[in-house]
């Protein structure tokens, strides 16, 4: 799970009702909220909504938040101010314009964001997404609803699910949670306190979805959860499953080519999962697995749970299981107390695993969690030189694996038109972008090609082999 995306809701295909309400969802944080987002415009389609992308014809503006770092959550604040101004002319033209704050800063903060934001009608936890129309029906009615309980009733339940023909609309590949909340409690983050503790939705619910996907057209699905391999359920015959077990069996959809899943954390990693990705190929060969520091010192600070040299000998055994595997993670620089020594060894672990991909941040101290009343926090500029050394060897990293796949011939899946029309933009196993001369009528296929070149953010390739779909 990574807080780096900021997208809103592509406009669907659906039939429009000449007297239909528009939403404009815009999105910020993990790829949990990207699939919460898609949630709930289906709940709001069910109530008569369309998905708008052009936010001046909106009826409703929903803010999908994150609460990870304070940067994250101070620009819903200044997103609001933008949107009482809009609210306002609205007014003044007699237009409604209805305003809802969802995601992880409507649960942490609540009330609040109504006393600091007036003009917001709807604040809106993750739990109770199921309830989204009924809470604006109330606050059409002149309430401030403020929804944030961990709902009774497993919300999933209770959201409807997609159309085939919006499912078809949204592309080949995508999200699924199965997870939600975490109750590792890392001394900096917010996550346990903003999505509850660990639940795992049932083996039958996400088998019915993932098939109602590839019923859809979707070829990969990536599974998500805060800590997705902490995903427990019980077996159809009894016993436990865990995520190894689960992803063997979403492996025998017929259609369903590609599997991945994240975010996983290293203690949640054990053998039946590792087996997974020696056994399946649809398993794709890319792991993120956030370590956050190097130095063990720190890592018990943060409440890791491991340490560097267990982290390592892991993946050790991910690599013999399966050997062109890639890894990427996350890592956190200037934890309260983190000296120079410290960060070296980050510096470290990093040269060591030689990851594909990575992100990186300085540490944000988020009040509530134990780590903001920590001494020693490291001065701002400490934070800023640590991170441009470690962000300028990820890259580094970054850069020699795509220049590695040079050569190669791969499979990649056709996801989405390039931009010369003759082209289309696919992805690798290893999760990045390739192009290639195709036609559009391929999106969707697994083709074979050749890597031919590598640029900053995307791999050149000639098709060698127009169809080898498994
Ligand atoms: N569950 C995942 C990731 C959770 S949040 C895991 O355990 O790894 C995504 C990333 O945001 C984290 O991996 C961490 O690197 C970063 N992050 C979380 N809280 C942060 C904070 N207070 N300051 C800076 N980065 C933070
Ligand atoms: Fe946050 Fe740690 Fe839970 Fe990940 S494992 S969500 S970093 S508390
Ligand atoms: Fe952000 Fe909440 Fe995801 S805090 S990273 S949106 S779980």
């Amino acid at each position: 799970m990574n807080e780096h995306v900021t997208l809103s809701t592509p406009a669907e295909q659906t039939v429009e009702r000449p007297n239909s309400r528009k939403v404009f969802i815009k999105t910020y944080g993990c790829q949990m909220n990207v699939y919460d987002s898609t949630r709930m415009a289906d709940a709001l389609a069910s109530d008569g909504y369309v998905t708008t992308e052009d936010m001046a014809e909106a009826d409703l503006i929903l803010l999908n938040t994150c609460h990870i770092r304070e940067k994250a959550a101070d620009k819903v604040y200044s997103a609001l101010g933008r949107l009482r101004d809009m609210k306002t002319a609205r007014a003044a033209e007699g237009r409604e314009l209805m305003i809802g704050v969802a995601g992880c800063v409507a649960q942490a903060e609540g009330e609040e964001i109504i006393r600091r934001a007036p003009a917001v009608d709807v604040v809106i936890g993750p739990q109770t997404y199921h309830r989204l129309p009924e809470a604006l029906r109330r606050a059409r009615a002149g309430d401030r609803v403020v929804e944030t309980d961990y709902a009774v009733e497993d919300k999933f339940e209770h959201l409807p699910v997609a159309e085939q023909a919006k499912i078809r609309a949204r592309g080949v590949t995508s999200f699924l949670t199965v997870q939600e909340g975490c109750d590792k409690f890392c001394t900096f983050c917010v996550v346990p306190y903003t999505r509850g503790s660990e639940v795992s939705r049932p083996i039958r619910q996400i088998l019915d979805e993932a098939r109602r996907l590839v019923d859809g057209g979707v070829r990969e699905i990536t599974l998500l959860g805060q800590n997705v391999n902490a995903w427990r359920a019980e077996g159809p015959k009894g016993g436990e499953w865990g995520l190894g077990d689960l992803l063997y069996s979403l492996a025998e959809i017929p259609g369903l080519a590609r599997l991945r899943y994240t975010t996983s954390h290293p203690r949640d990693m054990d053998d039946k999962l590792i087996e997974a990705h020696r056994d399946l190929r649809a398993l794709m060969p890319y792991l993120h697995l956030p370590v956050q520091a190097g130095s063990d010192r720190i890592l018990k600070a943060m409440n890791r749970r491991h340490t560097a040299e267990e982290y390592l000998r892991l993946i050790d055994r991910i690599r013999a299981a399966r050997p062109d595997i890639a890894m990427s993670g996350d890592f956190i620089v200037g934890f309260p107390g983190e000296t120079d020594r410290d960060f070296e060894d980050t510096i470290r672990i990093v040269e060591e695993v030689n990851y594909a991909q990575a992100f990186s941040f300085k540490y944000s101290p988020r009040p509530g969690t134990p780590g903001a009343d920590l001494p020693d926090h490291v001065p701002e500029e400490v934070k800023a030189e640590r991170l441009e050394r470690l962000q300028a060897l990820l890259l580094k990293q970054q850069a020699a694996f795509a220049k590695s796949c040079i050569g190669k011939v791969i499979d990649i899946l056709l996801e989405k038109p390039g931009r010369n029309p003759r082209q289309v933009i696919g992805r690798s196993p290893w999760l990045q972008s390739v192009n290639v001369d195709a036609k559009t009528s391929q999106i969707g296929d697994i083709i074979q090609v050749r890597i031919i070149g590598s640029g900053p953010n995307s791999l050149f390739s000639e098709p060698i082999q127009s169809l080898i779909n498994y």
